[in-house]
């Protein structure tokens, strides 16, 4: 089986799934990692690891739906069976994300559906919240909201700043995050009526 994995940035998220795919021998593995910033950080984790990348900036496509189409196509050249989007900062459109429904994932720094959207951890800071966390979830073509896969949280603390918080629930994505990968990868995960069930054996 194979993954493909959309970043914008730092892409540390993507390292924990390429390196927890490895070491715990998945049945798949990362065959491309796909960016629509050039100056994303994670690219050269990437290409130190031997897998192909691509760059595809959103800049030089008229809307967004341009983008998705030919985003679509440079992802559809690797025939994923996993698209994984790890601080992929783009609005998807509908036709996108039909495309790959049942078979994208995405991971949200908060205990969806509190917090939608940017600055999570400074909402939930400003709510006085006193659990936070991260949430793995299906993408569906309404943002922040598909089927949840997984949640973690971690206790909101007197003397919390927005990046004690954010540091935090990263460490705790880093652990989450492949592990949802990998049970999607295995075969584990059924959607039905808009809940995720997990089966224990293949
Ligand atoms: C993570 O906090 C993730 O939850 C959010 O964007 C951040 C990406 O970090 N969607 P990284 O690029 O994986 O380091």
């Amino acid at each position: 089986r194979s993954i493909v994995i959309l970043i914008s940035g730092r892409g540390s998220n993507m390292e924990a799934i390429v390196r927890a795919a490895h070491t715990e021998r998945w049945p798949a593995k990362v065959v491309a990692v796909i960016s629509n910033r050039a100056d994303a950080g994670g690219l050269s984790f990437a290409i130190a690891c031997d897998i192909p990348t691509v760059v595809i900036s959103n800049k030089d496509f008229r809307d967004r739906g341009q983008f998705d189409a030919a985003l679509q196509l440079e992802i559809d050249r690797f025939s994923p069976d996993v698209v994984v989007l790890a601080g992929f900062m783009r609005i998807l459109t509908a036709p996108f994300v039909q495309h790959y429904a049942g078979r994208m994932l995405n991971i949200h720094p908060s205990l969806l559906p509190s917090f939608v959207g940017l600055e999570t951890h400074l909402q939930a800071l400003t709510m006085g919240v006193k659990v936070h966390g991260a949430t793995v979830h299906f993408v569906t073509a309404d943002l922040d909201h598909g089927p949840i896969i997984a949640q973690e949280f971690v206790t909101v603390l007197d003397d919390d700043t927005v990046e004690s918080l954010k540091n935090r629930v990263l460490a705790i994505e880093h652990q989450m995050y492949p592990r949802a990968v990998r049970w999607f990868v295995e075969g584990r995960l059924k959607i039905k009526d808009g809940r995720v069930y997990k089966s224990d054996f293949v």
